[in-house]
């Protein structure tokens, strides 16, 4: 195996840095300053990528405040394939629940989102999927401005990525395409690092059922049909979140840059601004660890980054919504839009756990606590780490369209972003894994994710009460229609074409019980509405859309509409749902948005 010097000198930087994170603040009582030219709401995907462009200029102050606790040394962040328990109901995340979801039998599923440093890129499943060239172009069409479009994003899509080789420096040709790829960019892009017996039967599939699964060599670079490599935000074995990235040794220390940790917005405060009666917001009011109240000023303006349920949650709380809800809370109106909290879109996901011939699987790791401790050990003793902890919990997926003469096309237009984009998603993986269900104590599984990429159905978050510690009412309404469940239906019938190629004959041996005897369209349709759960790719709560429209809550630039000093960068302005795991079209948005910060102020 090929050896990277660059990773190993890295490695050196990161441990020579590791103790020295000066200006991240545990207690409000450390807090140096109470004003600053920009208060950031959330140390998230989004919100550090803002503080870490702002502060390049020495003269601009910037605070984060984050609600959550510190990433630093929480070994199940950093460790790849151990995402799947940082979350759901950890020291690391909101405990969100959905409200009954007519789609899933009336079930309640968790909905994990980041309450830490770095948000949910550090507790995420580091899959990095920018989404289709349709996706970005369809932004720019909706927003009125071709800022947005896929072409002009390039810049920033290469200001964020920095593709680095895999943690067992393999050989990659062929696994993805060079060119579409950022070297010099802050948040670390790899391919997996370590392999697992189903790879090559996947590829061998591509090539078997070629027409209806063609591979693709690389996903990120405009047209996401097909199956590929995975990649994966992480840096030599280990997560790279926007908290180790954005916030890593060589920027946390900026004497320009405050972050708070434990302290939670609790309401944002507006005067009029001078000669008009347009709200202007620069008081931001938090508590530390759920007590008191705090006043800070941000001189220029407050950012809103705290994701796509508490940014909608904050906009409420501070008067800025629909007129009814508020009123009915006893809220006082300061811009009434009824746009905030609507028009929520997501992924809703199946799992089709399929019982396999090999030990080689991940389950082997996760049901023996021997094996587990001594790959840790061996994780932990090497740089880049070296093992089958090295990677998240796919290392092969790809993007899938329904036929065109799909009868679900009678009845609804195609709402996928365009001809390079996806209706399904078909993610393989390793292990047993399927969301909200616990994972059988012994077998070796491979799952095969029915991913729902173009759902019609739209979802809403909003508040029922004025305590800023309640959490909001999240309807994400999953499966929530026809369209979406024949889409659902059809990418479970995929994933089981695929699983019966002859790549699989002699290791798969059946499906997991759950599943067994669902034949009919009816009888999967009834699985999915009994297992479905979200993949957690909430967007759209605070969409943009063009300036002047009646609708929407940002103007393309991502200030608030009817608000002065409140602009939003997190994956609540985005549209609609892209053809991709979010985080990374929130590191794209991010990245413009910081430039249009500073040419808005000329920093
Ligand atoms: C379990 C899970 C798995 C996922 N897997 C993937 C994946 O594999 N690939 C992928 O691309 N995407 C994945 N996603 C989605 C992706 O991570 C998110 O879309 C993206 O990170 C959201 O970024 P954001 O900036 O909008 O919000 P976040 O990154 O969640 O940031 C919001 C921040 O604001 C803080 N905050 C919230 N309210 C307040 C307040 N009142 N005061 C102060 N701070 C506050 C939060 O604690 C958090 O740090 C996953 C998400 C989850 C939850
Ligand atoms: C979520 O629950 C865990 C475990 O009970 C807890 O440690 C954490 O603080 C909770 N998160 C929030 C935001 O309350
Ligand atoms: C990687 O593999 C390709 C194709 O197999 C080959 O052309 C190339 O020389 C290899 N690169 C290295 C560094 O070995
Ligand atoms: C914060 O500012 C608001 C608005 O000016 C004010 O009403 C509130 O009392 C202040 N809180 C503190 C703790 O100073
Ligand atoms: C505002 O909220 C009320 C109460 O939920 C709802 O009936 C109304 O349709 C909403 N207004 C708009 C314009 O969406
Ligand atoms: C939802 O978005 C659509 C455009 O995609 C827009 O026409 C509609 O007005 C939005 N609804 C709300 C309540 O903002
Ligand atoms: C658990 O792992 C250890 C160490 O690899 C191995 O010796 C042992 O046989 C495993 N136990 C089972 C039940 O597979
Ligand atoms: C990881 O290694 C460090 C020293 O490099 C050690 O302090 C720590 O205990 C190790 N943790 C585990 C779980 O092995
Ligand atoms: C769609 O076309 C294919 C051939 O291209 C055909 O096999 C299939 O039956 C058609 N499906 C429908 C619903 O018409
Ligand atoms: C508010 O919504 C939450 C979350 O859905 C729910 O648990 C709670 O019972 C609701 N409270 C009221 C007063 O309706
Ligand atoms: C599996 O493949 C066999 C032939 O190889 C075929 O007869 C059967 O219909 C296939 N089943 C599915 C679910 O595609
Ligand atoms: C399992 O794999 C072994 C070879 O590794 C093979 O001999 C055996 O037939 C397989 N079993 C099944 C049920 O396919
Ligand atoms: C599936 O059907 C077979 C044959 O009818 C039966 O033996 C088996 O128990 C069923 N499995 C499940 C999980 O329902």
């Amino acid at each position: 195996m090929l050896s990277s010097t660059g990773l190993r000198s890295l490695a050196l930087v990161t441990i020579l840095a590791a103790h020295s994170y000066g200006a991240l603040y545990e207690s409000v009582s450390q807090l140096p300053g109470w004003t600053y030219d920009f208060v950031i709401v959330g140390g998230g995907t989004g919100g550090n990528v803002i503080a870490n462009r702002l502060t390049e200029n020495s003269d601009v102050s910037v605070l984060v405040l984050e609600a959550g606790v510190s990433d630093r040394g929480v070994q199940d962040i950093e460790i790849p394939l151990l995402a799947p328990f940082v979350t759901p109901n950890t020291a690391y995340d909101w405990n969100y629940t959905v409200v009954p979801q007519q789609g899933l039998d009336g079930r309640q599923p968790n909905y994990p989102r980041g309450y830490v440093l770095g948000g949910s890129s550090s507790v995420n499943y580091l899959t990095y999927t920018r989404g289709s060239s349709d996706d970005y172009n369809r932004y720019a069409e909706i927003s009125g401005d071709s800022g947005w479009t896929w072409d002009n994003l390039q810049y920033y899509i290469r200001r964020n990525e920095r593709f680095t080789p895999p943690a067992d420096g393999h050989n990659t040709t062929g696994q993805y395409d060079p060119a579409a790829h950022g070297y010099s960019g802050i948040n670390s892009v790899t391919l997996p690092g370590y392999p697992t017996p189903i790879d090559q039967r996947v590829l061998k599939t591509t090539q078997e059922l070629s027409s209806e699964f063609p591979f693709n060599l690389d996903m990120n670079a405009g047209d996401v049909l097909g199956i590929g490599w995975t990649q994966e935000t992480i840096l030599g074995g280990a997560r790279s979140s926007s908290a180790t990235s954005y916030l890593g040794p060589q920027y946390i220390n900026r004497p320009n840059l405050h972050v708070l940790l434990h302290a939670q917005v609790t309401k944002l405060f507006a005067s009029k601004t001078e000669g008009s009666n347009v709200p202007s917001f620069h008081t931001v009011q938090f508590a530390e660890n759920r007590q008191g109240n705090f006043n800070v000023t941000a001189n220029k303006e407050v950012i809103l980054s705290a994701g796509s349920f508490n940014t909608p949650q904050l906009l409420l709380l501070s008067g800025v919504g629909n007129k009814t809800v508020l009123e009915s809370l006893g809220i006082e109106t300061l811009i009434n839009n009824p746009s905030v909290g609507q028009n929520m879109s997501d992924h809703p996901l199946i799992a089709s756990p399929f019982l396999v011939n090999s030990t080689q699987t991940s389950d082997s790791i996760f049901d023996n606590a021997t094996l587990f401790a001594s790959e840790i050990a061996q994780w932990n003793a090497t740089y880049p780490h070296e093992d089958p902890l090295v990677d998240g919990l796919t290392t092969l997926l790809g993007w899938l369209r329904l036929p065109d003469n799909s009868s679900i096309f009678q009845k609804y237009p195609d709402p996928s972003a365009g001809p390079h984009s996806s209706h399904y998603e078909l993610i393989f993986s390793n292990a047993f894994a399927m969301p909200g269900s616990p994972s059988p104590s012994t077998g070796n599984y491979m799952t095969i994710f029915s991913n729902v990429i173009s759902p019609v159905a739209r979802g809403t978050v909003t508040i029922n009460t004025t305590n800023p510690f309640a959490q909001p009412v999240i309807d994400p309404n999953l499966l929530g229609t026809d369209f979406d469940i024949y889409v659902a239906v059809e990418a479970i019938k995929a994933a089981r074409r695929f699983a019966n190629a002859s790549a699989w004959a002699d290791y798969i041996i059946g499906p997991y019980e759950a599943w067994a005897n669902t034949t009919t369209d009816a009888e999967i349709e009834a699985y999915a509405r009994r297992t479905g759960n979200s993949v957690w790719h909430a967007v759209g709560t605070a969409t943009m859309s063009p300036k002047g429209a009646s609708w929407g809550v940002v103007d393309p630039d991502l200030t608030v509409k009817g608000a002065n000093g409140l602009r939003i960068v997190d994956a609540s302005v985005i549209p609609i749902v892209p053809n991709a795991h979010t985080q990374a079209a929130v590191y794209i948005f991010a990245e413009r948005a910081s430039d249009l910060i500073k040419a808005a102020w000329k920093i």
